[in-house]
């Protein structure tokens, strides 16, 4: 398969050099082989974040040299801005909305790992389908869609329930609240919650004693009041006292290891955990090497609390975020080197990516915890806007896909589901929608075109914007029904200065744009030119000889036609659950993962392996 590497003597140089030529356009025509598949996800990445994608003050040598030697996507967007939903379509090939994986009541993710909601059983991830056709399929990592369903030990949503022989990593996914340190996703506001409600309790005691002691000097006190003021003090006090180790809970709870089915360390100690999942990740390789695999690497990097080892702190030019970014590079080169040293470079199929993009509010003490969408408008959580979705994708796979190209044409991650189906031998499922389409066609060069008619970008239930190519003319032209109203200098959520964990919400404090936002991306990425057909050509100041008022307006049309269309798909989709709706996203306290007794939970099975 891989490209002659024959040298060529001067007399019949031009000749050799010809059927060289064509000895490669063979190589890459002839139909391909089942490979392996090595897929690295990267947690809150920003495409602005690599070199390969014009970053030129962050080290990224690795991730770069797979750009060169692959196809390189510049349009390439999940399906959701944030980690859960983004996640369920990867591994299903289909939007959100489809599978259940989402909300209509602000829960962007699962929130807990003891919570009921996940991946529905009955979801078919490219990895069962593969596990079918004899592959052996790990992950390590990051899962963040769902654990058990009714019993602890059901683990109905687990990976060993999804297709993957083999697992190690975290139910849910590296965040702040593991190390106790900003931004916080949920320790922050539980402990505010429990002291307000807390304050409020201790008032009305306070208030209900000195009513008593007032009455008391006069009329006679009523003889509840003082147990009620008692009662209620007490009360109080354990708010109180819960705010102070509710942090601890939510580090013990939500942060630890399971190889495969069973909790292997508790809490996750974080300095271990970087060699722990790379190790792993080569023994999985030199292990299966014979056997066709598939294993999915989902990194803990770059989502804060940007877990680094001591070799990279202070290393980059981008503080703690740049560090982690270019440790989270060295994982990737150490695993493609076991790749080249296993002689399974030719054979295997690899691709990176990123969940979603850079997470903007993502800052403590005055310092830029999160990382760069490049040119594009907005980030992770913020609906449609580019810098949300819009994620790096590279994909390798010597002498099948060629070398160096960038593809421009919107595609999804949704893709990634056919294409790894198809290549594996196996088949798309029949009974259900599958929005992915396969992307081997593109990336190997035998069309220019993507297959999707349109992309549509969610935000929970709620469709935000659509996208769509104009055949004809090649523009990606792109309307907002709703966006959200980020406020990069402000404070609060959805602003620069978030604090705890903030994302923009979906509905409520949004803006709704109708007629729709519009956008032409390919000669605005980054969504600052809102296009409107003006009444009078002398009131247009935003068109060009490229953008017409007539391409204004049938864009506007198109928009309208697609939004009535796929807005369909919100009522036929409310027959799934929604699995993170309020009741599947409590923390259930008989769902909690736990080793050892609950509630200390603690155990560390792993550390008899540490180097
Ligand atoms: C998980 O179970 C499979 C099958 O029993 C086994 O081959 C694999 O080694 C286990 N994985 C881990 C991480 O222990
Ligand atoms: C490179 O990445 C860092 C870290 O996210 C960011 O601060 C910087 O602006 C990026 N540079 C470019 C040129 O995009
Ligand atoms: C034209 O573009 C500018 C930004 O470049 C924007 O502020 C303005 O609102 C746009 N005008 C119209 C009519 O959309």
């Amino acid at each position: 398969m891989a490209p002659p590497h024959r040298t060529c003597s001067s007399p019949a140089t031009l000749l050799c050099i010809v059927l060289l030529g064509l000895q490669y356009v063979d190589a890459l025509r002839s139909p391909p082989p089942r490979p392996n598949f090595l897929i690295i996800m990267a947690d809150d990445l920003g495409i602005g974040d690599l070199g390969c994608y014009g970053n030129t003050s962050i080290r990224t040598p690795n991730i770069d040299r797979l750009a060169e030697d692959g196809v390189r996507l510049t349009q390439y967007l999940a399906a959701e801005s944030v980690c859960t939903p983004s996640r369920a379509a990867f591994l299903t090939g289909r939007y959100p909305i489809r599978s259940g994986m989402t909300s209509g009541n602000g829960h962007r993710v699962l929130q807990w790992a003891a919570g009921a909601g996940g991946l529905p059983p009955k979801e078919i991830t490219f990895a069962r389908i593969l596990q079918g056709q004899g592959y052996v399929t790990g992950l390590v990592g990051k899962w963040h869609l769902g654990l058990s369903c009714r019993t602890v030990s059901d683990l109905c949503h687990h990976p060993l329930n999804h297709g993957f022989h083999h697992f190690l990593g975290l139910p849910l996914g590296m965040m702040g609240d593991c190390a106790g340190a900003e931004p916080s996703e949920k320790r922050a506001g539980l402990e505010r919650r429990l002291r307000g409600a807390g304050r409020a309790l201790a008032a009305v005691a306070v208030a209900i004693a000195a009513l008593a002691w007032g009455r008391g000097r006069g009329l006679a006190p009523a003889c509840w009041a003082p147990w009620a003021a008692i009662a209620l003090g007490a009360v109080a006090a354990i708010f109180e006292a819960g705010s102070y180790v509710v942090g601890g809970a939510v580090a013990r709870y939500d942060c630890f290891l399971m190889r495969n089915a069973t909790v292997t360390q508790q809490p996750l100690q974080l300095d271990h955990v970087t060699p722990l999942l790379l190790r792993e990740a080569k023994d999985f390789l030199r292990r299966h090497r014979h056997a066709p695999f598939l294993l999915f690497l989902s990194l803990l990097h770059t989502h804060t609390p940007l877990v680094t080892s001591p070799e990279f702190r202070g290393r980059s030019a981008h503080g703690r975020y740049g560090d982690n970014v270019e440790e989270m590079d060295w994982v990737v080169g150490q695993i493609l080197e076991v790749l080249e040293h296993e002689g399974l470079t030719d054979s295997t199929l690899v691709h990176f990516t990123s969940d979603n993009g850079a997470w903007l509010e993502a800052q403590a003490g005055g310092e830029q915890l999160g990382g760069s969408n490049g040119v594009f408008r907005g980030g992770k959580g913020m609906g449609g806007w580019e810098g949300g979705i819009r994620v790096p994708g590279v994909f390798r796979w010597p002498g099948v896909l060629p070398r160096g190209r960038v593809l421009d044409q919107p595609v999804s991650l949704m893709d990634v589901f056919p294409t790894v189906v198809r290549l594996g031998g196996g088949v798309l499922p029949s009974d259900r929608e599958i929005d992915g389409r396969d992307l081997l066609p593109l990336l190997r060069g035998e069309t220019w075109h993507s297959a999707h008619e349109v992309l549509l970008h969610y935000c929970e239930v709620f469709l935000h914007a659509v996208r769509w190519v104009q055949r004809d003319s090649g523009q990606v032209w792109k309307a907002h029904f709703v966006t959200p109203t980020f406020d990069p200098l402000g404070s609060g959520s959805c602003s620069g200065a978030g604090g705890a964990a903030a994302v923009c919400p979906c509905v409520g404090k949004v803006e709704e744009h109708d007629p729709p936002l519009l956008f032409e991306l390919t000669s605005d990425p980054g969504e600052v030119r809102p296009l409107r057909a003006p009444a009078k050509m002398s009131e247009a100041p935003n068109l060009t000889a490229a953008i017409t008022s007539e391409a204004v307006t049938a864009a506007m049309a198109t928009a309208a036609r697609v939004r009535q269309e796929y807005d369909m798909l919100r009522p036929t989709a409310g027959h799934v659950p929604q699995q993170m709706g309020s009741l599947y996203n409590l923390w259930l306290p008989w769902l909690q993962p736990c080793c050892g007794h609950f509630p200390a939970c603690a155990c560390d099975l792993e550390g008899g392996s540490r180097k």
